[in-house]
């Protein structure tokens, strides 16, 4: 089955074609993942402008499929279901996938699904590791979610922790704009942090109460407040690189800990901010010291982009599990019930 997936949500027009095998064994392999940033138009703002989001989603998002297609060597004849992101996200932006989705899906009577953003970032992890078996415990890091989800079996997630004010994503990117490093901040981070010594400060490592669930708002604090005032001696490559390490070590440790606590062979990571290079080799470490299996996708899969959709809706696909032209764009949903899950 080849599933034609579109990603709008938020500020990058992505297009992808997945290839998938059958109900018991899926298989999944990317033909092509295509991505049209827009980071360049809203740079000078210091984040995602939702308006000039929207405008240029409907501007690249057919050149964008057609690339797709075309780096796949697949025509949409041979497309057997149409995947799109349709909630949370950017309503404007998410409006943009929906209605192409549900367009082709009408014009060319293509089976569509409708893909929960974080659900697909859960699903990058099939692409990455073939291998990787539920039940697992997952955690999606980005510029708007902290969640460690337990995933039983396709569809059934429960989210484990969550942060309760700040993502981790927005952490970096805040702390990135204060050292002056530009938006998104986050890679610019990792590259500065590269340099620098994690030693040099102390940044806190918040823990709230008894749970699991993540903190970053006083961390944020905590580093605006030292760039304001930092002592001779220690310079951005530093604060960068402990920065880092403090947000690294808190989403490590609570992962393996739920994982623990789970008793899950498997632990899996998604979303932007797991591109982090030093979150992909803190990962590595700790899950090889503690006998677990991992998925970690390569920084392509873990930002946003439609391969990962399209991979999330191959499990309702192959059930034949479709939408009907009425799917709605929805800017705010919950993929998964909360358990709070106690701290070991
Ligand atoms: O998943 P994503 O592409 O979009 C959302 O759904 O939010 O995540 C974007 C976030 C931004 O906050 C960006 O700064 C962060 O991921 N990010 C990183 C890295 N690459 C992207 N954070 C730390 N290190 C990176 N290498
Ligand atoms: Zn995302």
């Amino acid at each position: 089955m080849l599933i034609l997936g579109i990603e709008t949500s938020c500020d990058d027009t992505c297009a992808a074609v997945v290839q998938a095998q059958s109900a018991t064994d899926p298989n999944l392999t990317a033909l092509s993942n295509v991505i049209a940033s827009q980071d360049h138009l809203h740079q000078k703002f210091g984040g995602v402008v939702p308006e000039i989001a929207c405008r240029r989603h409907v501007e690249s998002l057919q050149p964008t499929i057609r690339e797709a297609l075309s780096r796949a060597e697949c025509d949409l004849s041979r497309i057997d279901a149409i995947a799109v992101t349709n909630r949370p996200g950017l309503i404007g932006a998410l409006i943009v996938g929906v209605s192409a989705a549900k367009a082709m899906a009408l014009a060319l009577g293509k089976p569509l699904l409708g893909v929960h953003h974080m659900e697909s970032h859960i699903w990058a992890n099939f692409l990455a590791e073939p291998a990787l078996q539920f039940p697992f415990v997952c955690l999606i890091v980005s510029g708007g979610h902290t969640d460690l989800f337990l995933c039983r079996k396709p569809g059934d997630y429960e989210i484990l922790a969550r942060t309760v004010d700040d993502a981790a994503g927005e952490c970096f990117d805040k702390c990135a704009r204060a050292l002056g490093l530009g938006w998104p901040g986050g890679p610019a981070v990792d590259r500065l942090a590269r340099d620098g010594d994690a030693s040099k400060v102390r940044f806190p490592r918040a823990r709230v109460g008894d749970s699991l669930n993540f903190s970053f708002s006083g961390l944020k604090t905590a580093v605006l407040r030292y760039i304001e005032s930092r002592p001779a001696g220690v310079a951005d490559a530093d604060i960068a690189a402990s920065l880092q390490d403090a947000i690294v070590s808190v989403l490590v440790a609570h992962t393996l800990r739920a994982a623990r606590a789970c008793s899950v062979g498997w632990i899996a990571v998604g979303g932007g901010v797991a591109a982090n290079s030093l979150l992909q080799s803190r990962f590595r470490q700790a899950a090889s010291q503690d006998g677990l299996s991992l998925a970690i996708p390569r920084p392509r899969l873990c930002t946003d982009n439609a391969a990962m959709v399209a991979a999330a809706a191959s499990y309702r696909a192959l059930a034949g599990d479709f939408d009907n032209l009425e799917l709605d764009a929805r800017a705010t949903d919950a993929l998964a019930p909360v358990r709070t899950l106690q701290r070991i």
